[in-house]
């Protein structure tokens, strides 16, 4: 335990055979608990717990009723891409609005049980927004540190509302998770960061259900935003897992997509480093600005074992494919719109094939940042910034509510006019 590098779960006893309950077996049971009312089988993460580490009371799980997330048909975007099949599996359809959840009922369940008091995390929102909420409900505090001023106002606010001892620091993701490792040296709070490993164990279930939804038939590529990567690893260890106990007969390819400004992983997979290189990330995906990934070890495992991809987004294709994956009346904040704009640049690289079934994995909900979505259509989005020049690119996509008197030829004006466009 003192290599210093990070835990991951496994279970020696799936390697003897007799032991081991079929494939069949398995997904009988998960289609089964579907029309149980017992707390564990309603959550979508649970409802899976053949997969992970063992609870001994299910009664006692801190569950929000997690998972169960739905997958939508992109048709707009398999117009334009003349891809075939383009879904996206709404992990932002969690209770607290981001793919966390899923992690953090297992991890917090497994904290409670464990007696702790208080729980911790850095954060660029999201986990901070859901440690707080499962906390709350299994009466446990939260300590949450989160970079200021460089958080969407809508996750600080749940963090808030679900009673989060909240400190904002004057740094960045980064720092606030060297920061939160030597706080967890010196007093017994539990770390619920993703180097937590039975967060990694929940969010796995996001890959069992997906696959599930699809009858069991496997895409052929998945797209999953990059920050601190621990999504990533859990998407390729859930598949890496259901390819060895026979749930599935092939892996989909698994690609990670991250922003130009927040790209080692990228950078680490094009040069002939073994080691990656921190840099001081930037981007307006606040979600993921993260410069050092906790993670990316295990993510390059993921890439090499499912042969998929590490790419890079700008800010103006994030902006323009969050706008798309809005018009198809989905939406999503921006991180997880990299999914789509990286998706372009596979397609573009004949990586991505006209016939392929591909799965984009939208990790947060729309009104988790409504200030980008604002700034965007009133067309404020780049002013002042290095993209100014370009911003032209996305206009068409933008739509600036109009002010008006309040009078029905003044909106029928406007009606018109919008007809004729
Ligand atoms: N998308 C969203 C919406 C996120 O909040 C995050 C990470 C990611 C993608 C990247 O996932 O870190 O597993 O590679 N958010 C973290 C947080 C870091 O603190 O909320 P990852």
């Amino acid at each position: 335990m003192q290599c210093g590098d990070l835990v991951e779960i496994d279970y020696p006893g799936w390697n003897a055979k007799d032991s081991l309950t079929s494939a069949a077996e398995l997904k009988r049971r998960w289609r089964e608990r579907k029309t149980s009312s017992l707390a564990a089988d309603q959550s979508g993460v649970w409802r899976f717990r053949d997969l992970l580490p063992p609870f001994d009371d299910l009664n006692s799980i801190v569950t929000l009723e997690e998972g169960n997330t739905p997958i939508y048909e992109l048709h707009r975007s398999e117009r334009m891409l003349g891809i075939e099949t383009i879904l996206a599996k709404h992990q932002g359809m969690n209770p607290t609005g981001s793919f966390k959840d899923t992690g953090m009922t297992v991890a917090a369940s497994f904290a409670r049980a464990a007696g702790y008091r208080w729980v911790a995390c850095a954060s660029t929102g999201n986990t901070s927004a859901s440690m707080a909420a499962y906390a709350a409900r299994g009466r446990m505090r939260a300590l949450v540190l989160i970079p200021e001023g460089k958080i969407s106002w809508g996750k600080l606010s749940q963090a808030l509302d679900y009673g989060a001892l909240t400190c904002q620091l004057r740094s960045d993701f980064d720092g606030c998770t060297r920061v939160l490792n030597q706080v967890v040296r010196s007093t017994p709070v539990y770390l619920l960061n993703s180097v937590n490993p039975y967060r990694i164990e929940g969010q796995k279930t996001a890959a069992l259900e997906l696959v599930e939804q699809l009858n069991w038939e496997v895409p052929d590529h998945i797209i999953v935003p990059g920050g601190n990567l621990g999504n990533s690893s859990a998407f390729g260890k859930a598949l890496l897992e259901m390819h060895h106990l026979g749930l599935i007969g092939r892996l989909p390819k698994i690609s990670i997509i991250q922003a130009e400004g927040a790209n080692p992983l990228v950078r680490l997979t094009r040069s002939k480093t073994k080691d990656l290189v921190p840099l001081q990330a930037e981007t307006m995906a606040s979600a993921i600005r993260i410069g050092n990934p906790a993670s990316w070890k295990k993510a390059l495992r993921v890439l090499e074992a499912t042969q998929g991809r590490a790419d890079e987004v700008s800010e103006l294709e994030i902006a323009e494919a969050k706008a798309e994956i809005g018009l198809e009346g989905i939406g999503c904040e921006p991180a997880s719109a990299v999914t789509l704009a990286g998706l372009k640049k596979l397609a573009q690289q004949g990586f991505v094939k006209r016939g392929d079934m591909v799965v984009l994995v939208l990790t947060g909900h729309l009104l988790k940042d409504p200030e980008f979505t604002l700034k965007f259509h009133r067309h404020e989005l780049f002013a002042g910034t290095r993209n100014e020049s370009q911003a032209g690119t996305v206009a068409a996509y933008e739509r600036t509510p109009v002010v008006l008197e309040p009078s029905a030829d003044a909106v029928l004006d406007v009606l018109q006019r919008a007809e004729q466009r």
